[in-house]
């Protein structure tokens, strides 16, 4: 040990600690250190630049809170977030995407045609489609959990103050026997992360913008299957192609298509759409 030198310190470390022999926390651990210490005499690391890592990562931590988690948005914009839905993603399920921090699990059961946007200003979008295995059966009874920004670019659950309904703009569908979902809602705006901590600071050091592309936000369920957490983006709007989460890949960019006046639905819809989009999501069995 005292023969330790920038070159031995990393089996030092890793010896020091005693885990679980062939244990996940072992792995996970010692490549951590192994990744960190790397790093850092790859970039020579001054004491005054790992001063302010840590200070940076103080900040992050005095500005949480239970309804604001800095961390998160930190691994958002660093794209780590990004990489970790990426990685779990199954072989032919659909692609994973941010959670993000609005997400409400008491969410209000609604019927399938429902509206979620109510007198909302904006445009009345038809979401519909199929959730199927990945062999293509349809998955009747499957749930989804939705929630969403209105046209404004606000969710309604930071909006308490201004005497909003933190449960609007959200719902939980079940499929119908052919496992297809389908519900009417107002067409989201993009909107910015919070930029008012470390993390803005972080951005607009690195001249990054906040902004992400307009979504929804989906937990799709089912019996015996792996549930799936992803979002629905939209072709031709803003951002799409510099998501300041990383969340866009192609696979979850649906296009919305106008309505006709003279159109009729098939289904049994609150209100009548202006505009339309489809949109199947594809799970894979669980384990
Ligand atoms: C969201 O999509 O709601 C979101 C994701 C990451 C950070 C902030 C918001
Ligand atoms: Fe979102």
């Amino acid at each position: 040990m005292r023969d330790i030198n920038q070159y031995t310190i990393t089996d030092a470390v890793k010896a020091s600690f005693h885990a679980e022999e062939g244990s996940r926390f072992k792995v996970l651990l010692e490549t951590f250190i192994e990744h960190l210490h790397d790093y850092t005499r790859e970039v020579n690391l001054t004491h005054a630049e790992w001063m302010g890592v840590l200070n940076f990562l103080y900040d992050c931590g005095k500005i949480s809170t239970p309804e604001r988690h800095e961390f998160i948005l930190l691994s958002d914009v660093l794209g780590f977030s990004a990489l970790v839905d990426m990685i779990n993603t199954r072989g032919g399920a659909t692609e994973g995407s941010n959670l993000g921090p609005f997400y409400l699990e008491e969410s209000p059961r609604k019927a399938l045609g429902a509206d979620l946007g109510g007198e909302r200003e904006g445009v009345c979008v038809l979401v519909r489609g199929q959730v199927r295995d990945t062999l293509g059966n349809p998955l009747p009874g499957a749930v989804i959990d939705t929630w969403q920004a209105d046209a404004t670019g606000s969710y309604p659950i930071q909006e308490q103050e201004r005497g909003q309904d933190k449960y609007d703009l959200r719902g939980i569908f079940t499929a119908d026997d052919k496992g297809e979902y389908y519900y009417t809602t107002v067409l989201p705006k993009p909107y910015t992360v919070p930029y008012d901590g470390p993390v803005g600071k972080l951005l607009r050091a690195g001249n990054r913008h906040a902004w992400r592309a307009a979504h929804l936000h989906f937990i799709v369920r089912a019996a015996g299957m792996r549930a799936i957490t992803t979002e629905l983006f939209f072709e031709n709007t803003e951002y799409i192609d510099n998501d300041a989460v990383f969340g866009v890949r192609k696979s979850l960019i649906g296009k919305i298509e106008p309505v006709k006046k003279t159109e009729s639905f098939d289904l049994p819809l609150e209100k009548r759409p202006d505009a339309k989009i489809q949109f199947d999501f594809v799970l894979a069995p669980a384990g």
